[in-house]
């Protein structure tokens, strides 16, 4: 039976990973920084069906510890699926040091530390698949969220050359790219029905794109069009929109 690691796998997406892959027949290594909640998320999962779930306490900014949590996994993963982020509101972010920090530390520096240490694993092994949630926020610096984008945008250009570095070593790495998803992260914002995709859907959307070898997936897919078309706004037609 494959393995799969899910980091940061108390978020509402992980969550809805967690239950596609339980459902496809994998056996599950959730990790998370809440080990409380983690706890009765894996005892739910295991209630639904037949699926083996392990739990590991992970913090994504514990650097210096990724290795010591990553080698004291029972069941080396065959797939790897990190989740884990943090936005906070822009206004109080752009001027609050600690909060720039941690922004980029979870989005970016955590994510770049852990999936290295993974990433050696697997190249190793010969074998393997990585796959982390980055955002669209990190194609273009936009004025209303650029501290979350820019660390987002670290991420995009970190699993585009990990992706290069292991792609003859047997090892796939997919960027995952939602536009807007319904969950606690977005709860208290209004988001637009048609540009807004479910945990479900962002689930499926993984699940597929790594079974299909996918290097980035947009979800949904009129994301890759909006952001083709905001990447290319001349500057300074750009400043004038304020977005
Ligand atoms: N929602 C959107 O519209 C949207 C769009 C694009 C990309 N994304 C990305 O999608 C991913 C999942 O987010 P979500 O929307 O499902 O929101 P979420 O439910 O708020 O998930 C974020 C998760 O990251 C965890 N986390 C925060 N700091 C951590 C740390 N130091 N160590 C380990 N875990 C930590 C949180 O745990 P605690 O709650 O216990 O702190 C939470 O489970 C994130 O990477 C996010 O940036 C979201």
């Amino acid at each position: 039976m494959k393995n799969v690691l899910i980091l940061g796998a108390t978020s509402d997406m992980a969550q809805a990973i967690a239950k596609k892959y339980a459902a496809e027949g994998w056996s599950l290594t959730l990790a998370a920084i809440e080990p409380e909640l983690l706890a009765s998320i894996a005892s739910d999962l295991r209630v639904r069906g037949d699926v083996t779930v392990d739990t590991k306490t992970f913090d994504a900014t514990d650097f210096e510890n990724h290795r010591a949590f990553y080698e004291s996994l029972e069941t080396r993963p065959d797939a790897v699926i990190a989740v884990f982020g943090y936005m906070s509101d822009q206004e109080k972010v752009r001027t609050d040091i600690a909060d720039i920090r941690r922004t980029i530390d979870i989005n970016f520096t955590g994510m770049a530390t852990m999936l290295s240490v993974i990433a050696d694993d697997f190249e190793k092994r010969g074998r393997g698949a990585i796959a982390a949630i980055s955002s669209v926020a990190g194609d273009r610096g936009r004025q209303s969220n650029y501290i979350y984008g820019s660390a987002k945008a670290g991420l995009t250009a970190f699993l585009s050359g990990l992706r290069n570095r292991l792609a003859k070593k047997g090892v796939h790495v997919m960027t995952v790219k939602p536009g807007f998803a319904r969950t606690k992260m977005t709860e208290n914002m209004e988001l637009p029905e048609a540009l807004t995709a479910s945990p479900e859907q962002i689930a499926d959307a993984v699940f597929k794109g790594l079974e299909k070898k996918r290097n980035v997936v947009y979800t949904l897919w009129m994301w890759r069009y909006i952001m083709l078309i905001i990447r290319h706004i001349p500057e300074f037609i750009f400043k004038k929109m304020g977005m």
